[in-house]
């Protein structure tokens, strides 16, 4: 089995780190694809908390080669933080972790066109984590990008910072009322990257084909989750890439007949950080109660995460778009003490039923879910670790998303600690 992709089924923050961490003994290298330091992952070891951005979340089992594919869009400076902070506290990261020469380069000038855009379009805006990610895509797509690789060409470096900076500079000036990159600056600050990142390039689509041809096991870490997708998500309230499978493909640069497993990661409820529509959110009484016992607030910007049930027309849609071939199931434990525990099966506009996601997203704010309510088990399922330890309630609500989402649910999670987990194979 060379290559399982996770990815996150919802709106990103299922607990795909803790998942990726967990299945990380059993593969030889942990490959991140799309996305940048927007992204959070939360791995729980021995009691210490450790929040990745950028590296992947299988850097702590030492030993393990990890990579950041090309398709990642790369902070360095965050990038830089987070090894020095990973080796503080007595990981080795030299020598294992690769960044691919192809990747694009996140820079200061990224972020000032996050958040200035964010601002003008007031109450418009996306609600991004004002990290440069739309900003680094766009400039990738217009062939305007800084890749890794071109920090270790001076010359050709400045030509491409000159590009990159020409549109920028007439909006900042003209459209954002701010002060123009000076390009030396730009220039010198890529150059200041170089020196720390000269250990980390390399051409990893390369290491991870020939990694494959020698028979080794690769996990392919995702970011987001899939309706945050930037085709099928619930654009434009989107991060800028593709979050569903084929990110996988394309962000690393693997033949797609290599994937043979897809693990979907779904949180027991559902929750969304930043704006755009949620139709099972609950904005009192029960979203603020899962919002506290799930402790539901961004590991990247410490936003409180909006709250909401299950929801079975999102999890469907993922396993059909994604293929995906098992589930992990997160977060069991925080429905403990819920009496009844309404999950939505379908949505319905004007009392009429659609059946299905909508193929215009935008309807999404107009939708009525239709709910069947399960019993709860009022029992602790808190680091349970076998599925016959669980209560018969708990298992009929496994068995019930199983159902309506159209996958088994092959590992469910009841915490935050590695071994806080049920494995159903
Ligand atoms: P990711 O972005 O998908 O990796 O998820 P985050 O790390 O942003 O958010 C998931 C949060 O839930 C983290 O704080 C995890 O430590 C925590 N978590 C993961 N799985 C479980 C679980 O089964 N139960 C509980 N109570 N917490 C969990
Ligand atoms: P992980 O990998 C949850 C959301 C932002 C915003 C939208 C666009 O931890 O699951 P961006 O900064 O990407 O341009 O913001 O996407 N978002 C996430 N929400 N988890 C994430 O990552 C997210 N990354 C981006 O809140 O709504
Ligand atoms: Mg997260």
């Amino acid at each position: 089995m060379p290559v399982t992709v996770i990815i996150g089924a919802q709106w990103g923050d299922e607990g795909k780190g803790k998942i990726v961490d967990m299945l990380t003994d059993r593969v030889d290298m942990v490959a991140r694809y799309q996305g940048g330091a927007n992204a959070g992952h939360t791995v729980v070891v021995d009691g210490e908390v450790y929040i990745l951005h950028l590296i992947p979340s299988g850097i702590l089992h030492t030993g393990k080669v990890c990579v950041i594919g090309n398709g990642v869009v790369v902070d360095p400076e965050a990038l830089i933080r987070e090894i020095d902070e990973l080796e503080g506290r007595g990981f080795s990261v030299k020598g294992r972790l690769f960044v691919s020469s192809r990747a694009h380069l996140i820079a200061p000038y990224h972020k000032i066109m996050d958040v200035a855009g964010e601002t003008a379009s007031g109450a418009g805006k996306i609600g991004t984590t004002g990290r440069g990610i739309g900003p680094a895509y766009a400039d990738k797509a217009a062939r305007l990008g800084v890749r890794i690789g071109d920090l270790f060409r001076p010359d050709y470096l400045r030509e491409r910072v000159a590009a990159a900076l020409a549109p920028k500079n007439a909006l900042l000036t003209h459209l954002y009322g701010q002060k123009p990159v000076d390009i030396d600056e730009a220039v010198e600050w890529y150059l200041a990257q170089a020196v720390r990142l000269a250990d980390y390039a390399a051409d990893t689509g390369e290491l991870l084909r020939h990694a494959l041809r020698d028979d080794k096991e690769i996990l392919a870490e995702g970011a987001q989750g899939s309706m945050l997708d930037v085709d099928h998500g619930t654009f434009p309230y989107v991060t800028s890439s593709t979050a569903t499978v084929g990110g996988a493909v394309a962000g690393l640069g693997i033949p797609p007949m290599e994937i043979k497993r897809v693990i979907a990661i779904m949180k027991a409820y559902t929750t969304r950080v930043g704006e755009g529509p949620f139709p099972t959110e609950l904005t009192e009484g029960d979203g603020p109660r899962l919002r506290k016992l799930g402790g539901e607030f961004g590991a990247t910007t410490g936003r409180p995460r909006r709250c909401g049930w299950f929801d079975a027309v999102v999890g469907r849609y993922a396993v059909e778009i994604n293929g995906v071939s098992e589930i992990a199931l997160t977060k069991l434990d925080v429905l403990d003490g819920f009496d009844e525990i309404p999950v939505c099966v379908d949505y319905a506009i004007d009392g009429k039923r659609l059946g299905r996601m909508p193929e215009d997203m935008s309807l999404l704010d107009k939708v009525t879910p239709v709910y069947e309510t399960m019993k709860g088990w009022n029992a602790s399922t808190t680091e349970t670790d076998r599925y016959s330890d669980l209560p018969e309630n708990a298992r009929r609500y496994i068995g019930r998303i199983e159902e309506l989402v159209g996958a088994k649910i092959s590992i469910v999670s009841t915490g935050k600690a590695r071994d806080a987990t049920i494995l159903r194979w």
